[in-house]
């Protein structure tokens, strides 16, 4: 394991100023968000969209890595491969590893995520393909009487082997246990269970010896439920995130670059604003999908005509993404 690699790459990914935009949607989750412009998915647009995406003049200010989707790692913009394509602009090209979620067996409600089995080959491939580093999903839900410890355990041990193949390879692994907003819990719940997850995460990166300084973790913030009567302000959802992280995120871990879960592109903006505010002893950034995607798509609609227009509003919206990330 080459941990001076490791590092180096945690270091750029946290780069000032920049975040990671997570254009790794499946097959099935792409299929959803086109479904909203009325867009059939087809590896032909969905790299038409991504390559949208990537190729916005500038975006590189604000992007330090992309996460991308098995289809499209092998896919090429002007004759270049995607990973190459993105290095060339200085963006350094990820790679979702995770295959899904499935059920929880005899657990109502509960998700466990797949794709430990035959990872190190596929790891091993997706460094040849220019993959520098990786992304693996778990997803807690909060509902009645879940989370139960087994699924936090579960999801934590599964998140502990997958980033000890990564690093075995020299990849860098973004740790991603995710407490959902669905539900209408408040921010005291999020914040409870959300503080047990990540205690749980990382007890098992510690047992299973992974170099902090080498991966980087992709949490959720601590927000109220989507359907919850009482929405916690931005000043609120900050104070709560740092305080749970400052006890339970070791200082080591180089970053730390939240989802945006379903907030809306404002919220998720203000939130991190106000987040890295606060700060403390880790690089705070953004590892976002809908929130950095969204408005662009709005515009695109799958029109070659529109294709400026959404770059100006996914360049827009990084701008803004990238000032919440840099306010100290
Ligand atoms: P969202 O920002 O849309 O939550 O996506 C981030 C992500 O990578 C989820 O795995």
């Amino acid at each position: 394991m080459d941990i001076s690699i490791l590092k180096q790459t945690a270091q750029a990914l946290m780069a000032s100023g920049k975040g990671i935009l997570a254009a790794d949607e499946s097959t099935k989750t792409i299929q959803r968000r086109f479904e909203k412009i009325g867009l059939q998915s087809s590896p032909e647009t969905n790299l038409a969209y991504r390559k949208m995406l990537f190729t916005t003049p500038g975006i590189e200010q604000f992007l330090s890595g992309v996460i991308l989707y098995d289809e499209t790692i092998r896919q090429s913009i002007n004759g270049v491969s995607v990973p190459k394509y993105l290095e060339s602009k200085g963006i350094l090209p990820g790679i979702k590893v995770d295959q899904g979620l499935v059920d929880l067996p005899n657990s109502a409600g509960e998700k466990v995520t797949e794709g430990l089995e035959g990872l190190k080959e596929r790891l091993s491939e997706y460094k040849q393909l220019g993959a520098k580093f990786a992304k693996w999903r778990a997803v807690i839900t909060i509902g009645e009487g879940i989370p139960t410890d087994n699924c936090i355990q579960q999801n934590a041990e599964r998140l502990a082997e997958y980033a000890k193949l990564c690093q075995e390879q020299g990849i860098v692994p973004i740790v991603e246990p995710e407490v959902l907003m669905d539900g209408s819990h408040d921010l005291a719940k999020c914040w409870e269970v959300t503080a047990k997850t990540l205690k749980a995460v990382f007890n098992r990166l510690k047992a299973h010896k992974i170099v902090l300084e080498g991966m980087v973790l992709k949490p959720n913030m601590v927000i109220s439920g989507k359907e919850s009567s009482i929405q916690a302000s931005s000043q609120e959802i900050a104070e709560a995130t740092v305080q749970t992280f400052l006890e339970v995120i070791p200082k080591e871990v180089p970053g730390i670059v939240f989802l945006s879960g379903g907030q809306t592109p404002d919220q998720a903006t203000e939130n991190l604003a106000a987040i890295t505010k606060i700060g403390g002893p880790w690089q705070l950034s953004f590892s976002y999908g809908r929130a950095l995607q969204d408005e662009a798509l709005t515009v695109w609609v799958g029109k070659e005509e529109n294709v400026q227009a959404a770059q100006k509003s996914f360049l827009e919206r990084a701008q803004k993404v990238s000032e919440a990330r840099s306010t100290r």
